[in-house]
C-alpha cells in the first residue's frame, strides 16, 4: 500500500511529449492527481508529504531556461520525486546532471530517474512518432517498478553521469514563419507561448530576441500556420539527421 494521498505531475512539455510520458507513468498510480504545467505555471510553491512526477525536456543539451527558473521555485519537503529528462533521440548532455542536482537543492528526494526518448520537436524526422508503443511499454514497467520501491520504503542515493562546469546554454535561434493565409488569429500562441514572444496585437509576427525556438507555437496552433524556416534551420536538421539516426532507447535507474 502507497502512504500518498496525492500526486502532482509537474512538467515543461512544448510539443506535449514529455507531458504524455508523465501522464502515463502517472496512470499507474491510483491516486488523485494535479498538473503543473510549466509552460504558464510561474509561481513559489513548496509540496510536502507526496509524490511528484517532474518531466523536463532536453534544450541543446540542458533544461530549457525557462523551466529551471519555473522549476527552481519548487520547493520540497518530504517530497519523493520521479524524474523523467525527455530529449530527442540526439544526446542529453548535462541536462540529466542539472534536472536532479537542482531538484536535491530544493530538497526533492529521488526515487527514480527515466531518460526517455520522443520525437524531436524541431526536426520531426528524428524519433518520429515516437515515444511508441516499445517505449511505452517500458516506460509502464518503469511506474510500476517505482510503486514496488516505494512499497518497501527503501532509500537510496541515486547517481547519474554528467559533467561540471555544464556546458554553455545556447538558444538556436531558428528563424519562425507565420503563414497569414492560415492564421485565424485564435490567439493560442500568443496564450500559450511561454515566453511571451508574440505579440497580442499581431499574432502573425514573433518578436525573435524573446522566442527560444521551444516549438509550443508550432504545436498549439489549430491551422498549422507556423514553421521554422531560415537557411541555419535547413542546415542544422539535415547535419542532426545524418549525426542522429539511430535509434536510442530509455534508461531507467532506480
Ligand atoms: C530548442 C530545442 C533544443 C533541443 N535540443 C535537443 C538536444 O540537445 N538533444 C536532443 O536529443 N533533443 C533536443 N531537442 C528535442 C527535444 O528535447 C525533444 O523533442 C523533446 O521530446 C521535446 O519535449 P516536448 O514534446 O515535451 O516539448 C530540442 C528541442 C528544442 C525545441
Amino acid at each position: 500500500m502507497l502512504k500518498f494521498d496525492k500526486l502532482s505531475k509537474i512538467y515543461f512539455s512544448p510539443s506535449g511529449t514529455t507531458e504524455k510520458i508523465v501522464t502515463e507513468i502517472a496512470k499507474n498510480f491510483n491516486i488523485s492527481q494535479e498538473n503543473y504545467d510549466l509552460l504558464s505555471f510561474d509561481e513559489a510553491k513548496e509540496f510536502s508529504d507526496e509524490l511528484v512526477i517532474i518531466g523536463i525536456p532536453v534544450f541543446n543539451g540542458r533544461i530549457p531556461k525557462t523551466a529551471c527558473e519555473r522549476l527552481s521555485k519548487m520547493k520540497a519537503k518530504n517530497t519523493k520525486a520521479i524524474v523523467v529528462l525527455n530529449y530527442g533521440n540526439m544526446d542529453y548532455g548535462d541536462a540529466l546532471l542539472e534536472l536532479t542536482e537542482l531538484l536535491k537543492e530544493n530538497n526533492f528526494e529521488i526515487v527514480g530517474v527515466a531518460t526517455t526518448v520522443s520525437q524531436h520537436s524541431q526536426f520531426g524526422e528524428i524519433g518520429r512518432n515516437r515515444p511508441d508503443e516499445n517505449d511505452l511499454k517500458k516506460i509502464n514497467e518503469f511506474g510500476r517498478n517505482i510503486i514496488k520501491k516505494l512499497e518497501t520504503d527503501s532509500v537510496n542515493e541515486i547517481f547519474v553521469g554528467g559533467y561540471k562546469p555544464y556546458q554553455q546554454y545556447t538558444t538556436p535561434d531558428f528563424e519562425l514563419k507565420c503563414n497569414e493565409d492560415k492564421c485565424i488569429e485564435c490567439m493560442d500562441c500568443f496564450y500559450t507561448c511561454p515566453e511571451d514572444a508574440i505579440p497580442e496585437d499581431s499574432p502573425t509576427t514573433t518578436n525573435m530576441s524573446d522566442c527560444t525556438s521551444c516549438s509550443t507555437c508550432i504545436n498549439v496552433c489549430p491551422e498549422g500556420a507556423r514553421s521554422f524556416t531560415g537557411p541555419k534551420f535547413y542546415t542544422d536538421y539535415q547535419n542532426a539527421i545524418e549525426d542522429s539516426f539511430e535509434r536510442k532507447e530509455a534508461e531507467f535507474y532506480l
